[in-house]
């Protein structure tokens, strides 16, 4: 059953034509433009299969073999898998695959190795750090005394020395390494020698590259940090929600960490199709996905460079661009609304130094799509000219909808 048939089927366009109107609209939304969000991809159907399968009425507070509630056989089942998977998939002893979100699972981390008021030393945001790693607006910022390293300002990489003197004058008890918007590998091993140096613990905040991971075009974060935390969608291409990694000294911690101390009954579907992404980051087909996710964010890369775009570290490892846009004469944010228009969807990213703000920009959704770098120069291209005024908005659109009608999502 494809998902165009599953929903025009299904019984809530009879009983709620209202929000199956809703949920329609938003399939054609996603279907005719170009889905460039760094943090977003195209679930396979058998993940939305487990989505809305009947595990979403299942209450499964605890772990397996160990729940509060009764009839729970099929959820452990489910979990069992799911842990199982993660932990082949990425070679670590222990996973815990009930976060919600990813800020759950970093909250956990958090809850696991520190008390509030310690020192904790991560990316800056305005360089590139999650809410998570700081922020006033954020449980971290207010629980915790964040220090922020930062990027150079020629190379865009992060400052290495930085880190190191931050680490020695301010002693943190944890040390955070993972971005929103960092296009380069980080070198785990670099922050693991510091961290060991200043006595902290390690956690890397591998939302965004833990796709790579899986399918072997980036380096791991799981034989250097204390903990790994992830999203296990992105580019890992699985349903919203958070996973965390770690040795089996801390298994015990981290577990309790989420259930009970940060969250209730985990959401036993959205672990079941937890457990479905991992299968298929397992295969063959998902390292060949994820080779030429990273292909054609260099291919997109180059041509927005050729354009005159800024683009931040010169290029990138992974599935993420980061550019400014000023060289053309637009800001980032003008830039994302007229883009917008033209149909091509993305984010506005701060840019590290000055108060300029830049676009952020992912390949994730659209190699889902079938796309390779030919399409990658085309999109630089087009993304350009739009913001030069050299294309309307419209004639754009149009463009995009041709593009994008020959690389479906979902099988119509
Ligand atoms: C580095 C990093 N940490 C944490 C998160 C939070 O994930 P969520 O939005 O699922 O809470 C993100 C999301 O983009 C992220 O990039």
């Amino acid at each position: 059953m494809t998902v165009s048939h599953a929903l025009e089927a299904d019984v809530l366009r009879r009983q709620d034509p209202e929000l199956a109107d809703v949920l329609l609209g938003e399939r054609e939304r996603q279907s005719t433009t170009l889905q460039l969000i760094a943090a977003e991809n195209f679930t396979s159907p058998a993940v939305l299969a487990a989505l809305g399968s009947p595990l979403a009425n299942k209450y499964a507070e605890g772990y397996p073999g160990n729940r509060h509630h009764g009839g729970c056989e099929f959820a452990d089942a489910a979990e069992r898998l799911a842990v199982e998977r993660a932990k082949a998939l990425f070679g670590a002893e222990h996973a815990n695959v009930q976060a919600h979100s990813g800020s759950s699972a970093v909250l956990a981390a958090y809850a696991a190795l520190l008390r509030p008021g310690d020192t904790v030393l991560a990316l800056g945001l305005p360089h590139g750090g999650h809410l998570t790693h700081g922020s006033p607006a954020n449980f971290s910022g207010r629980w915790f005394d964040f220090v922020g390293y930062g990027v150079d300002a020629e190379s865009g990489l992060i400052d290495h020395e930085q880190v190191r003197t931050l680490a020695r004058t301010r002693r943190p008890k944890a040390i955070v390494c993972g971005s929103i918007s960092y296009p380069r590998h980080i070198d785990y091993a670099f922050f693991r020698e510091v961290a060991d140096e200043a006595g902290a613990h390690l956690i890397a905040d591998a939302a965004h590259p833990m796709g790579l991971v899986a399918g072997g075009v980036a380096p791991s974060p799981v034989p250097y940090a204390d903990i790994v935390c992830a999203t296990t969608h992105k580019v890992l291409r699985g349903p919203r929600g958070g996973m965390i990694l770690c040795g089996g000294e801390l298994a015990e911690r981290v577990d309790r960490a989420v259930f009970p101390f940060t969250q209730g009954g985990a959401q036993m579907h959205t672990v079941a199709a937890k457990a479905v992404a991992f299968g298929e980051a397992a295969t063959p087909a998902f390292a060949a996905y994820a080779h030429q996710v990273v292909a054609n964010a260099r291919a997109l890369a180059a041509a927005l460079a050729a354009e005159g775009l800024l683009v931040t570290t010169g290029g990138t490892d992974t599935h993420l661009i980061t550019a400014d846009t000023a060289p053309l004469g637009v800001d980032g944010r003008t830039a994302r609304g007229r883009l917008a228009a033209a149909g091509i969807v993305l984010d506005c990213c701060a840019l590290p130094h000055g108060d300029g703000r830049g676009l952020r920009l992912g390949t994730a959704a659209v190699t889902t799509q079938g796309m390779g770098s030919r399409e990658m120069t085309y999109v630089g291209g087009l993304l350009a000219s739009v913001l030069r005024g050299g294309t309307e908005a419209a004639r754009a659109r149009e463009d995009v909808r041709e593009l994008v009608a020959a690389f479906p999502p979902y099988p119509r």
